[in-house]
């Protein structure tokens, strides 16, 4: 079939680079890479509840019929946001299709012409895109350094107060690639001194340190807006923002991600709302347990300088080069061990690593072993 000549060589560039994405078949290796921290995904008991949820409601619906300000604003709609809202003491909260669309809404929308956008250098693709898409001027600081921020808040606070703009500061609570979160209550500091408005992506943080970690540092109402996804620790799809009434009708009539496109099934509602009623601290507990298990063994192991400090979910070993990062996880593949690459461009060259995804599933004698066999690839 006829496919663009330029088109061709990119992806031959990506080849001979070792960069290649192709997509996996699931495998029944011992899970160290999905998202599914608490095991929700495979919860038969999530989905009976759902099922029966649905069925008692008389919801027998397959899909949503169109965009949520036309034909696809169903009952459950209201229904979780209200309940998200009280769950994570905020005023209100709007649900997207996805983080990638509440990101790229939020972004696109939010911060005007005129104004500035402070993000973390290691912030996620989404949130990049979105940026891309805004009228804003961007400028990037150094990783979790707090002076680096203050230093740009203090240039661009003198700047834009002359001319009535704004200037938005965004982070992650739990940084995707990295496992590391921010210091939020210092970052909070500086950015109130300088009138700026956070915005922090709690997608690996919520579930995993309850409803994330802002609200864990009672930070909740220092934020502007929480962006929380449902497909990581709650196991099923979507998203929403989290912040005041005004933030949502603003999001309603502008996020072009939440108008132009169908909205979420019943289904996927109802299981948005039945996982949030199956977080209890048994799952969390466990799943805590592995990550400090797995911590004490880094340390016994001997190979704690090569990971990035955690006390998330998320454990990266960091290899550097895209070819030997590859190597060693198709050894640790087929030892029967699912740890993914992470190679650049998706991380700077350098710092291509092992990502290690623990959870409440996972048993100790797998972490350990899984590390055992990680010490003797010399790295
Ligand atoms: C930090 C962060 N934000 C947003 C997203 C996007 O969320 P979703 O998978 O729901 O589109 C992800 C997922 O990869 C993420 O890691």
């Amino acid at each position: 079939m006829i496919f663009p000549k330029k088109l061709e060589q990119k992806l031959k560039l990506r080849e001979e680079n070792e960069a290649l994405r192709t997509l996996d078949s699931k495998n029944e290796l011992v899970d160290f890479s999905s998202n599914d921290y608490l095991g929700f995904t495979k919860s038969e008991l999530i989905f009976d509840k759902t099922h029966q949820f649905l069925i008692e409601k008389n919801f027998k619906l397959n899909g949503a019929t169109g965009s949520r300000l036309l034909t696809g604003n169903h009952l459950l709609y209201s229904e979780v946001e209200v309940f998200l809202a009280d769950f994570h003491n905020t005023e209100s909260t709007l649900v997207f299709n996805s983080g990638y669309d509440a990101n790229i809404g939020f972004f696109a929308s939010v911060p005007q012409r005129g104004d500035v956008i402070l993000y973390d250098e290691f912030i996620h693709a989404s949130i990049r895109d979105g940026i891309q898409l805004s009228n804003a001027k961007a400028y990037k600081f150094q990783h979790n350094t707090i002076e680096e921020l203050e230093k740009l808040l203090i240039r661009h606070s003198e700047l834009v107060s002359e001319s009535h703009s704004n200037i938005y500061v965004v982070t992650e609570s739990v940084f995707s690639m990295d496992g590391d979160s921010p210091d939020l209550a210092a970052m909070i500091e500086i950015i109130k001194k300088n009138n700026a408005y956070l915005i922090v992506d709690e997608a690996h943080a919520m579930g995993v340190f309850g409803a994330g970690l802002v609200q864990k540092l009672n930070l909740e109402n220092e934020v502007f807006a929480r962006i929380i996804t449902f497909g990581k620790a709650l196991g099923c799809h979507g998203a929403a923002i989290l912040g005041s009434k005004k933030l949502t009708r603003y999001l309603v009539n502008f996020a072009r991600s939440f108008i132009y496109t169908t909205g979420l099934s019943p289904h996927s509602l109802a299981t948005i709302k039945t996982s949030y009623e199956q977080l209890d601290d048994d799952s969390t507990d466990k799943l805590h347990q592995n990550i400090h298990h797995f911590k004490s063994e880094i340390e016994r192991l001997e190979l704690k300088n090569l990971f990035i400090e955690s006390n998330s979910a998320i454990h990266c070993c960091v290899i550097s080069g895209n070819t030997k990062t590859k190597n060693i996880a198709n050894q640790l593949q087929q030892n029967g061990f699912n740890i993914k690459p992470i190679l650049s461009p998706t991380v700077t060259e350098g710092k291509e690593r092992l990502r290690f995804c623990l959870h409440s599933y996972n048993s100790t004698q797998e972490i350990t072993q899984v590390l055992e066999n990680l010490a003797t690839f010399a790295i």
